[in-house]
């Protein structure tokens, strides 16, 4: 439904947010692969993930609420009969995921999604599935895809791109067949899928290259820093990796609070967030808002599942553009329309390279956010891989689209707060992908 939006007089409060996303996929795929059942708690209540319970219970995982929690019991033997068809809806981490469970139980299934996921580009987890032995047939590397499971040889991976979802793939086709995997990461991707595999017990090992310190050749008194290999991580899943069961409590998920932490920003005034998951690869946005003048306040840290958490305070101040490219952007990739909407509040042209990848998202961010950012009077250059915004003037309220994108939705209805007069966006449904509840706790904390 179109939304009408209006300018804000006040901002702030104490709020939490929907479970993380990310690590909620997780939860309920690998209960596919455990040999007892998982009990969730802080499952975030929304579409996407709503589709990966259903993938879930299409292969035969028996889904339960307990308490508040939800449990899922795996079947004795994973079966479907072989023309399921199984919607992944608008989700690409189901997908992607998925296929690479369905690639390495020996099952055969297809997978499909709606018309955004049908475009985005599957080939990046056809290749390596294939190479390990399974059989994948789609149409130009959409989907749907029928997936012909076989016992999967082990496989050595370097990824070929920053892709959390490619190696999740992998690794899961590997666990699924029993079959040893070896990955190694250029770029550092969410690690939500070797933490939860560690969690509930099953073999794996991860070692992060760091650099040491070695003497100088040319001037032996000095010391430099050296990488010792040209990649990043290298991971590890044994043949013999099985999962047990076990509890996961999922804390806030970063990329839905940052459209609440961006409002502070851009008000000057404070967001205080409750039980916020810190995987620190997931935490390059707060790094983000630190170097453009905010402050970031963290108390309370903890790990649960493995999983870092605590509340953090951002408080807003006089904003600065700033340039954002290479390794930075694996980390703050969901959050980008949301910095690009800071960016139009920001002194001075912030420039976002090496961003390709929102091309193939679940709409063309560049494009569509570049479309929102003019219809509000802003100057914005769009380049092939990124974005020049020029920021720091008034601008009016507009009609803003959400191309069917989630984060393009609660991005502008960010941006629509500080904007002189009343705006719309054109479908506020879009939200529940990841946020159902996004617009009344902004009501909660607005005035
Ligand atoms: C995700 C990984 C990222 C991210 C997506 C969720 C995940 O995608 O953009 O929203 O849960 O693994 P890519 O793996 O395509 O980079």
């Amino acid at each position: 439904m179109k939304r009408p939006l209006s300018p804000i007089r006040r901002y702030g409060g104490t709020i939490q947010v929907p479970g993380d996303k990310s690590i909620a996929h997780r939860a309920a795929l690998l209960s596919l692969l455990a040999h007892d059942r998982i009990t969730i708690t802080n499952f975030p209540d929304n579409a996407d993930c709503a589709s990966s319970l259903n993938a879930a219970k299409s292969l035969g995982v028996k889904i339960d609420g307990e308490n508040g929690a939800i449990v899922l019991t795996p079947p004795e033997a994973l079966d479907v009969s072989p023309d399921t068809i199984i919607d992944c809806g608008n989700s690409g981490t189901t997908a992607r995921l998925l296929s690479g469970i369905v690639a390495g139980s020996g099952l055969t299934a297809t997978l499909a999604g709606d018309e955004s996921l049908s475009r985005r580009p599957m080939k990046r987890i056809i290749d390596p599935l294939t190479a390990m032995g399974a059989e994948l047939f789609a149409d130009e590397d959409h989907l749907p895809i029928k997936i012909s499971g076989k016992k999967l040889l082990p496989y050595e991976y370097r990824l070929p791109v920053p892709s959390a979802q490619v190696k999740s793939a992998v690794l899961l086709a590997g666990l699924a067949s029993s079959c040893s995997v070896d990955i190694k990461e250029d770029v550092l991707t969410r690690d939500h899928t070797e933490r939860m595999i560690s969690e509930l017990g099953g073999a794996i090992e991860v070692a992060e290259i760091k650099p040491v310190l070695v003497t100088d050749p040319i001037d032996p008194r000095k010391k430099r820093q050296e990488m010792p290999a040209d990649f990043k991580k290298e991971i590890h899943l044994s043949s013999q990796a099985r999962l047990s069961g076990g509890n996961i409590d999922i804390p806030g998920d970063l990329s839905t609070a940052a459209f609440f932490m961006a409002a502070a920003a851009i008000s000057k005034q404070s967001i205080t967030i409750e039980n916020l998951g810190l995987n620190p690869t997931r935490t390059e946005f707060l790094d983000h808002l630190r170097t453009i003048g905010c402050a970031v306040e963290i108390k309370d840290r903890a790990v649960i599942s493995n999983e870092p958490r605590g509340t953090v305070t951002v408080t807003g101040g006089k904003l600065k553009a700033r340039k954002l490219g290479g390794g930075t952007i694996v980390g703050l990739i969901d959050e980008i329309p949301i910095i690009a909407v800071i960016a139009a509040f920001a002194e001075g042209t912030t420039l976002i390279r090496d961003a390709a990848e929102l091309r193939v998202k679940e709409s063309d961010r560049l494009a569509a956010v570049a479309e929102n950012l003019h219809s509000m009077g802003v100057k914005c250059g769009v380049l092939e891989d990124g974005l020049a915004i020029e920021g720091g003037k008034e601008l009016p309220g507009t009609d803003f689209k959400s191309f069917g994108d989630h984060r393009i939705a609660m991005a502008f209805s960010i941006a629509s707060l500080f904007l002189v007069g009343p705006s719309t966006i054109d479908d506020d449904s879009v939200v529940g992908i990841s946020c159902p509840n996004f617009y009344s706790i902004l009501e909660k904390i607005t005035g």
